[in-house]
Formats: C-alpha cells, sequence, structure tokens
C-alpha cells in the first residue's frame, strides 16, 4: 500500500497531542516562532497556559457574567466575524442593535414624546465615556451661549467618593474635574444634602451610581433629581443626571419596578449598564441610551454608510464584533420579562441566604444582605474576638477555589476593610450552600491556625473589586 500526502497528514492526526514533537520543545513566548505547529497542538498549549488560573464561576468577585447557555454560546460563536461597525454590510446585525436600544429604553421608561436614542459599547466605562462627553459638551455649548469664560475653570463632575474608576479615567481623559461627594458611615451613598457644594456654573453634570461597586448600594436619584429640579428652577446654568447603573439598571427593573431612578425623573438625561453584568451575556458588552437627542449634541454623532444611505453613530472604538450584540438579543427574546425576573429574583434568594449565614456566625457586620441587588458585603465586627483578618479569610477561601475580594472602602471611608461576595445567575443554592460549608471551614481552619499572614491593621487590596 502507497500513501499519498492527505493520508500522511491523517496519520499526523492520530499523533497524541501531548506526545506531540511541538509538546516538546519550548515555544518563544515573546517572540514569533519560526515555524507553525498544529492546530490541535497549539489549542492545547493555549488552553494549558490557562490552567492554573482560578474557576470563573468560583469567581465571586465580578460581576461580569460567567455563564450563558449553549444555544447562546453557539449563537455568539457563529457570529463572531461580524463587525458591528459595518452596518451596511450587516444591516440586520444592525437592526438587532437597534431593538435592543429600544427595549432597554423601554424597561427605563423613556417618555414616548421625547426622541430616545442610544447605542451599543463595549461595557460600561466606555458607556460612561459616551454619556460624560454628551455632558461636557452640552455643558460647553450652553455656557458659551451664556457667555461664560469657559477657559477661566476646568469643567467640573459632581460624584460621590463611591465612584467606579471609569468615572476617574474619563474626568482625566477628557480634561475634567471630578468633584468626590463624600461618603462617611452614615451616608454610604451619595449624601444628597451636601451636592450642591459641588455645583457650580462649571459643572457639567452629576453621577448617580444605581450600584455602588464596593457595597452595591443605590444612590438615591428621586431625592438627587428633586434637589436638581430645585436647582434648575434658580439657574440658566442647567444641571442634569446621568445614572451609571452598570450593575442596577438591567436588575432593578425586574425586581423593583416600582422604584423610581430611571426616565421616569426628569432630570435623568442618560444611563448606562452592562449587559454583561446582569444583562446576562458574556463580557464585551455595554449600553448608553439619552432620553431625548437634546442631550447629546451633534458635534459628538459620526456618520456610517448604511443600506446606500448614512446611519449616526456614537462610539470610541470602530471595529468589534457584533456577537455580543447577538448574545444581548439572543437572552432578550429567551428570557422576556418574566424570564430575567426569574432568574434575578433566584439570584437575589441566594444572595440573602448567604447574607443571613454570614450573619448567623456572629462575626460580622453586614453592610449589604441582597435586599436591593445580589450583593453582599461585611466587615468584621469592631469586638470580634479573632486574631485573623478578611485578608486571610479571603487566602483561605482561595484554597477551595473561592474567590472573595477584601478591600477597604473609598476615600473618607478607608478604614474599613470589607468583603464582598456577587451573587450572579449561575450560582445556584446548591452551590452557595457548598460555598458556606467551606466559609465555616475557613473560619475554623483560621481560630485553630498557628501562623496567621496578614497583620491585624492591613488595608490593601485583595482581589479583583470591580
Ligand atoms: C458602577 C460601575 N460603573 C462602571 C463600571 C465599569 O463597567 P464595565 O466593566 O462594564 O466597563 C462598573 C464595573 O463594575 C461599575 O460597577
Amino acid at each position: 500500500m502507497l500513501y499519498g500526502k492527505k493520508d500522511q497528514e491523517q496519520e499526523n492526526y492520530l499523533e497524541p497531542v501531548l506526545g506531540a514533537s511541538a509538546e516538546d520543545s519550548s515555544i518563544p513566548k515573546y517572540t514569533l516562532g519560526r515555524d507553525p505547529v498544529d492546530p490541535r497542538v497549539a489549542y492545547r498549549l493555549v488552553k494549558d497556559e490557562l490552567l492554573d488560573e482560578g474557576n470563573a464561576r468560583q469567581n465571586l468577585a465580578t460581576f461580569c457574567q460567567t455563564y450563558m447557555e449553549d444555544e447562546a454560546t453557539r449563537i455568539m460563536a457563529e457570529t463572531l466575524e461580524k463587525n458591528a461597525i459595518d452596518k451596511s454590510e450587516y444591516p440586520r446585525t444592525a437592526d438587532l442593535e437597534s431593538r435592543c436600544v429600544n427595549i432597554l429604553a423601554d424597561l427605563w421608561n423613556a417618555p414616548k414624546d421625547e426622541e430616545y436614542m442610544g447605542t451599543s459599547t463595549v461595557g460600561s466605562s466606555e458607556a460612561c465615556m459616551l454619556g460624560g462627553m454628551a455632558m461636557k459638551f452640552k455643558w460647553r455649548n450652553n455656557a458659551e451661549k451664556l457667555g461664560l469664560d469657559i477657559k477661566a475653570k476646568k469643567p467640573n463632575l459632581v460624584i460621590s467618593s463611591g465612584y467606579q474608576v471609569c468615572w476617574e479615567k474619563f474626568c482625566v481623559y477628557w480634561d475634567v474635574e471630578m468633584r468626590l461627594v463624600p461618603m462617611d458611615e452614615e451616608h454610604m451613598s451619595i449624601n444628597v444634602e451636601k451636592v450642591l457644594d459641588y455645583v457650580d456654573e462649571y459643572t457639567i453634570g452629576i453621577v448617580g451610581i444605581l450600584g455602588i461597586t464596593y457595597t452595591g448600594k443605590f444612590d438615591d436619584m428621586k431625592a438627587l433629581d428633586a434637589l436638581v429640579e430645585e436647582y434648575n428652577k434658580q439657574t440658566d446654568y442647567k444641571v442634569y443626571i446621568h445614572v451609571d447603573g452598570a450593575s442596577g439598571s438591567m436588575f432593578v427593573p425586574f425586581i423593583n419596578p416600582e422604584l423610581e431612578w430611571d426616565f421616569r425623573l426628569k432630570n435623568v438625561i442618560s444611563i448606562n449598564t452592562s449587559g454583561h453584568k446582569y444583562g446576562l451575556v458574556y463580557p464585551g458588552i455595554g449600553w448608553v441610551v439619552w432620553r431625548d437627542k437634546e442631550y447629546l449634541p451633534e458635534e459628538l454623532i459620526f456618520k456610517v454608510s448604511y443600506l446606500g444611505g448614512e446611519m449616526p453613530t456614537m462610539a470610541i472604538n470602530f471595529s468589534r464584533s457584533a456577537s455580543q450584540i447577538i448574545g444581548q438579543y439572543y437572552n432578550f427574546i429567551r428570557y422576556g420579562y418574566e424570564g430575567y425576573r426569574t432568574v434575578h429574583q433566584k439570584t437575589k434568594d441566594v444572595a440573602m441566604y448567604l447574607a443571613k449565614e454570614v450573619e448567623k456566625t456572629g462575626l460580622f457586620e453586614i453592610y449589604n444582605d441582597g435586599e436591593n441587588m445580589p450583593i453582599v458585603c461585611y466587615k468584621l465586627k469592631e469586638d470580634a474576638d479573632v486574631k485573623w483578618t478578611l485578608y486571610d479569610l479571603a487566602d483561605r477561601l482561595l484554597m477551595k477555589g473561592w474567590q472573595v475580594p477584601a478591600y477597604p472602602l473609598p476615600e473618607s471611608l478607608q478604614n474599613i476593610i470589607i468583603q464582598r461576595f456577587v451573587v450572579r445567575a449561575d450560582f445556584g443554592h446548591g452551590m452557595a450552600e457548598a460555598f458556606m460549608e467551606d466559609f465555616h471551614g475557613a473560619l475554623k481552619d483560621l481560630e485553630n491556625a498557628h501562623i496567621l499572614f496578614y497583620e491585624k491593621d492591613e488595608k490593601g487590596v485583595h482581589g479583583f473589586t470591580h
């Protein structure tokens, strides 16, 4: 029997991956290797590089989605090649994006008599950038009209000290002063009574946070709206509210639809969210919606070609895969309102169960018990008679694969060290019980430990907190 080339390739294919010659030699890590390697071997090499990275499902530090259904994953994998910016080449995809914006505007009660506009983004960070830019341009146009010397001072943005880092980035990148309303033990979200101390004619806007990253607490949007309403009656330098709902905007409409935080409030002009948090899509998708095009200055809109005509776009990036948008749309039709409500309710129940179990130990003071959002957050009680710290507890839990961060609260509360669990849809009750078993085991081990790693007054950040 004579073998042709094709058959030899076939034979190579039978070579076990772990015995392949490419596995023996060291492939350069920081320069390109000279020769290609078999795809099976390349796959295995890359996969193995990631082996000890931690199991995403056990990662209680992240808000980002770590599970999607097989059908969702399939449709996303099958559409990876579609470029979201090519509206002309992929008009159906563009239509799905537009449907998602409409669904969110409806969910956030955009008034029917105003012309809302919105777009997908890579995540909330990009969405916040766009929201912030729109506020800055709108402020500048108005200030110039009113004859303000806009060069005399930097424009400023008012936000609580519980801000997520994307707002600091926004202020640095766009040369805006960040004015922080400090939080304190009595005000673990924006202190509405203090907000106006920070507002002047150079204020581009106020950001309210629906789900402070550190603790999951909500800013009181209704009180903020009433404050702004009064303020705007007395000045031509109007200020408005952007809601950073990275985590809350796709949770609250299903679990607490009566809470007024969205476009029902007159002075809320834009809202962002992360589709990859409680929108239940894998990382890489965010959304921002303005209640009316009035709040989105024309200069920020760029046109791309679309079906022989033009379509307005606003984005920091250009090319990116449309698969995340398609994943979001899949979830919208797959779950519908009731589906999202059921999933989120279950997630909330799990969070509340965990908070109760933590509280029962008598060692911790709970800051968030999962009632508003599935975030559990606590500190060690002042009088807890233990030698270990939350950092030691985090280390112990990591031995069982659980990633649970411990970190100080932000400015003005930085002496308080907290620990936080973010509960996501894929963290079911069974997993929660298994986690609690390990949690109790960790406490017991720490009680008996001879060596503890951290000093009692340790203040560092342990684990990923965003
Ligand atoms: C309040 C808040 N804003 C913005 C972000 C940034 O979100 P993304 O990761 O989608 O960019 C986060 C992330 O945790 C957040 O909690």
